[in-house]
């Protein structure tokens, strides 16, 4: 290293870039700290509009509350370590989703969830068993959680529901959760009749709950309770047959995985009978972290519209376009509303962006923002 020693100040031109190097030093710093607490409390999106800053929860698994969920996968004999929780970008947006923690040759088993960690709509205790009694998967699922919290430590689920998103997430997030207001703002776009509908056919399933509950556990269970597990099970159930037909099953660890359009997938996922296990192949050569991604479509195909009220998320280039286009003057009467009315909520962009695709005759379609899974 040299030393300037003695020699006093350094020439003019000298303390010039010195001062510019410190200057843009500090600018640099002072940017990328914005930047981190941005990243951290709102998550912003340059759109039609402009800027768009969404305040949102900002979505994290705890640390502690993953490692035990590892741990439990361990302890019950599945198989977990081949992939982990990670943050990744989809559409400019942080979710979480699973990487694979070293390369794999195709068709390898990376993660294995053995059932007694499978929670389906089967597992609902209180849950009449006389098929006459009508009530939807997600209600079950939901009866089912509901079941496990009251359980405490006891549960087998315990380590699994701390890593759950909470109800205030899904408030921001989920259709299912839309005000009176965003139905209003939207209602000739089907996807917000759907959301009404859902949300009386799950108000029924509930009433048939308490009334025909095999226990009277489930007088505990209040809306916003229902509501969550609901939404939980909309947003994160796989449909599996585990014993003959299918049903809503919540997979702990496997539920962080995410999706995409098809080619870019890279796990297949099914129950195995034989060895009584959730397992995930991978279906090509991966690499270290480089992100597990599944399909959600395993059931049935799904546009965009599914994707948004199932999920909370649409999928750019989704190979299934939505085919109802909507009249040229439903389209304006929604349209045609402020940008701060369209936009004002993380749901009201979500039914922006899913009407645009349904008016794709007659508007300017912008890009549309996508997202992963939630957590
Ligand atoms: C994880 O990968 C290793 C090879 O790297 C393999 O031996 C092990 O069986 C894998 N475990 C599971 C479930 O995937
Ligand atoms: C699976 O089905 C059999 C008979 O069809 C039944 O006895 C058993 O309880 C079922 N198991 C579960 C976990 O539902
Ligand atoms: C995953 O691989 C295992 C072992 O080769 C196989 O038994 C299982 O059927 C495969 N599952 C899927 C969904 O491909």
């Amino acid at each position: 290293m040299q030393q300037q020693g003695g020699n006093g100040r350094a020439n003019n031109n000298n303390t010039n870039s010195t001062f510019a190097f410190v200057f843009d030093f500090r600018f640099v710093l002072l940017f990328l700290c914005l930047l981190i607490i941005s990243e951290i409390f709102v998550n912003w999106r340059y759109g039609r509009y402009g800027w768009q800053w969404l305040t949102r929860r900002p979505e994290g698994t705890p640390v502690e509350a993953w490692r035990g969920l590892q741990d439990m996968v361990a302890a019950q004999g599945g198989s977990c370590e081949n992939v982990t929780l990670r943050r990744f970008y989809h559409g400019g947006m942080g979710v979480e989703g699973l990487a694979y923690t070293s390369s794999f040759a195709a068709a390898t088993t990376v993660l294995e969830i053995p059932r007694s960690l499978l929670l389906s709509e089967e597992d609902c205790k209180a849950c009449p068993r006389h098929d006459a009694v009508q009530i939807d998967g997600p209600m079950r699922i939901a009866a089912a959680l509901h079941e496990q919290e009251m359980l405490g430590d006891a549960s087998n689920f315990a380590l699994y529901l701390p890593t759950l998103p909470s109800l205030d997430w899904f408030r921001t997030n989920h259709p299912l959760f839309a005000t009176d207001e965003d139905l209003e703002v939207y209602d000739k776009l089907p996807l917000a009749r759907l959301v009404v509908l859902a949300r009386e056919s799950l108000r029924r399933s509930y009433k048939r709950l308490t009334r025909y509950a095999v226990d009277g556990q489930l007088a505990r269970m209040g809306d916003d309770e229902w509501m969550w597990g609901s939404a939980i099970c909309l947003s994160r159930c796989m449909g599996m047959d585990l014993n003959g037909t299918r049903r809503f099953v919540l997979a702990p660890y496997a539920d962080k995985a995410n999706t995409d359009p098809v080619p870019k997938l890279n796990a297949v996922w099914d129950y195995n009978p034989s060895s009584e296990r959730l397992q995930f192949n991978t279906t090509r050569r991966v690499r270290k972290g480089e992100e597990v991604l599944i399909s959600y479509e395993k059931t049935s195909s799904k546009t965009n519209a599914d994707y948004a009220f199932y999920y909370g998320f649409v999928l750019r280039k989704n190979p299934h376009p939505l085919k109802d286009h909507m009249d040229r003057d439903t389209c304006h009467s929604i349209l045609s509303k402020p940008a701060s009315v369209l936009h004002a909520t993380p749901i009201r962009q979500l039914f922006h962006t899913v009407t645009q695709e349904h008016c794709r005759p007659f508007a300017t379609v912008t890009e549309m923002p996508t997202r992963g899974a939630p957590p």
